[in-house]
C-alpha cells in the first residue's frame, strides 16, 4: 500500500443527486486538507463527470467561507457520469451510445496529479468508484443522500435535513385535511427505500404510512379511511413513499432518464392512489408530491455538524495511508467499511425496526 506521506494533491468531487451539507463536506476536507496537512485541494466539477472531461479547478481557504450553510454543491453534480458506461451521443432513435470511459478518468487522474480523491455521492458513485479502484485511482468515500439508504450506514447527511422539510409540510397538509373533512395525500422520495417517508410520516403525525417494503393494498387503506370517519375523525392524512406499490402491483414509475446509471424516476403513485380511495371511499382526496423541495434548502444543525465530522474523518483516512474505504457512521460513531461493502447494496427498513412497531402501536396503518 502506498505511504501516507505520499499525499500532496488531493481532489474532491460530489456525485450523484445533490443534497443538503455537501458544501459542508467540501468546506470540511479542505480546510483540514489545507490546515492540518498542507495538502493542495482541486475541486472536480460535476461530480465524475469532471474527471472524464477534465474539469478541477484549485480549492482554497476562501473558495469554501461561507459554504456551511449553504444547500447544493458549490462544485456541481451529476448522475450520469459512469466511467464504465457513460453516453457519449445519441443514436437516431434517441437512445443513448454507451461507451467504457474509464482510461480517460485514469488519465486525467494522473494528468491532474492526485494523489487521492475524496467521492461525496450515494451508492451511484460508490458502485463507480469501485470498478476504478482496481486501476490504481486512490478513493475515500463520503456517503451522501436524503434516503439514508447507504449499506452499513445508519445515517447519511441530508436525510435529517429532508425529513424536517417533509414533516414541516406534513404539517401544513393537516390544516387543509381537517377544515375541509378530507383524506390528503404526500408524496416522499426516497427511491426503493422508506426510511424518509418513516420518519416524516411519524413525526408529522400521519394516520397512513406506506414504504417500499411494505406493501399496500388499497381496499385497506379505503377501509381504515371509512373507519376513521365512523369514529368522528374528520380528515385522514397518508404519506406514501414515492417507492411503495400495491400488493398486487408495480411502482409507480415517472420518467426513465437514459443516460443515467439509474435510469428509473419513481414518482406519481400518490396521484393513483388518491384516484382510487376518492372511488372506493366517496370521500374527497387531494394528494401532493413533495418531490426536489426535500433536497434543497440550508442543512439543519445535525446534518451540518455530520457532514464536517465526515469530511473531517475522510481526511484522516487519507492520513492514514487508507484508502479505497467509505466513513461511515454505525452504532453511532464514525468508523470506515471499505467501498465494495458498500458499492450497488441498499440499506432498506426492516418489517420488525423498532419505528415501524412504535408506529403501529401508537395508531399508524402500513397498508398491510
Ligand atoms: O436519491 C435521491 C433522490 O432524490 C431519490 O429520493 C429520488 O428518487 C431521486 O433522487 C430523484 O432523482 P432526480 O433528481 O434525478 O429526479
Amino acid at each position: 500500500m502506498p505511504e501516507a506521506q505520499t499525499i500532496r494533491r488531493i481532489g474532491i468531487l460530489t456525485g450523484g443527486g445533490d443534497c443538503p451539507g455537501l458544501n459542508a463536506v467540501i468546506r470540511a476536507v479542505t480546510k483540514a486538507a489545507l490546515n492540518d496537512h498542507k495538502w493542495e485541494v482541486f475541486g472536480i466539477e460535476d461530480g465524475l463527470l469532471g474527471l472524464i472531461v477534465g474539469r478541477v479547478r484549485q480549492l482554497q481557504s476562501p473558495d469554501v467561507s461561507n459554504i456551511l450553510t449553504r444547500g447544493g454543491t458549490i462544485l456541481g453534480t451529476s448522475n450520469k457520469a459512469n466511467p464504465a458506461r457513460f453516453a457519449i451521443a445519441m443514436d437516431d432513435n434517441n437512445n443513448p451510445i454507451f461507451e467504457d470511459v474509464t482510461d480517460r478518468v485514469i488519465e486525467n487522474y494522473r494528468a491532474f496529479k492526485l494523489d487521492a480523491v475524496v467521492l461525496v455521492g450515494g451508492d451511484g458513485t460508490m458502485t463507480a468508484a469501485a470498478s476504478l479502484m482496481d486501476r490504481g485511482f486512490r478513493a475515500v468515500g463520503v456517503p451522501k443522500t436524503i434516503d439514508n439508504d447507504l449499506a452499513c450506514c445508519e445515517l447519511t447527511f441530508g436525510f435529517l435535513t429532508a425529513v424536517s422539510t417533509a414533516t414541516d409540510a406534513i404539517d401544513r397538509i393537516h390544516t387543509t385535511a381537517a377544515s375541509h373533512h378530507r383524506i390528503m395525500l404526500v408524496e416522499t422520495m426516497g427511491r426503493n427505500a422508506g426510511w424518509l417517508t418513516l420518519y416524516a410520516g411519524m413525526a408529522g403525525g400521519a394516520d397512513v404510512i406506506l414504504i417500499p417494503e411494505i406493501p399496500f393494498d388499497v381496499q385497506k387503506i379505503a377501509h381504515e379511511c371509512r373507519e376513521r370517519m365512523h369514529r368522528g375523525r374528520s380528515s385522514t392524512i397518508i404519506v406514501v413513499a414515492e417507492g411503495a406499490r400495491p400488493t398486487s402491483g408495480e411502482q409507480t414509475i415517472k420518467q426513465i432518464v437514459k443516460d443515467s446509471h439509474d435510469a428509473v424516476r419513481l414518482g406519481g403513485v400518490a396521484e393513483r392512489l388518491a384516484d382510487q380511495l376518492a372511488e372506493l371511499t366517496n370521500l374527497e382526496t387531494r394528494s401532493v408530491i413533495l418531490g426536489h423541495t426535500q433536497r434543497g434548502g440550508s442543512p439543519v444543525a445535525a446534518d451540518r455538524v455530520v457532514a464536517t465530522q465526515f469530511g473531517h474523518a475522510a481526511t484522516d483516512l487519507l492520513a492514514a495511508g487508507k484508502f479505497n474505504r467509505v466513513v461511515v457512521m454505525q452504532n453511532n460513531r464514525i468508523t470506515d467499511v471499505g467501498i465494495h461493502e458498500v458499492a450497488g447494496k441498499q440499506r432498506l427498513v426492516p418489517h420488525d425496526h423498532p419505528l415501524i412497531r412504535a408506529a403501529r402501536s401508537t395508531g399508524v396503518t402500513f397498508g398491510d
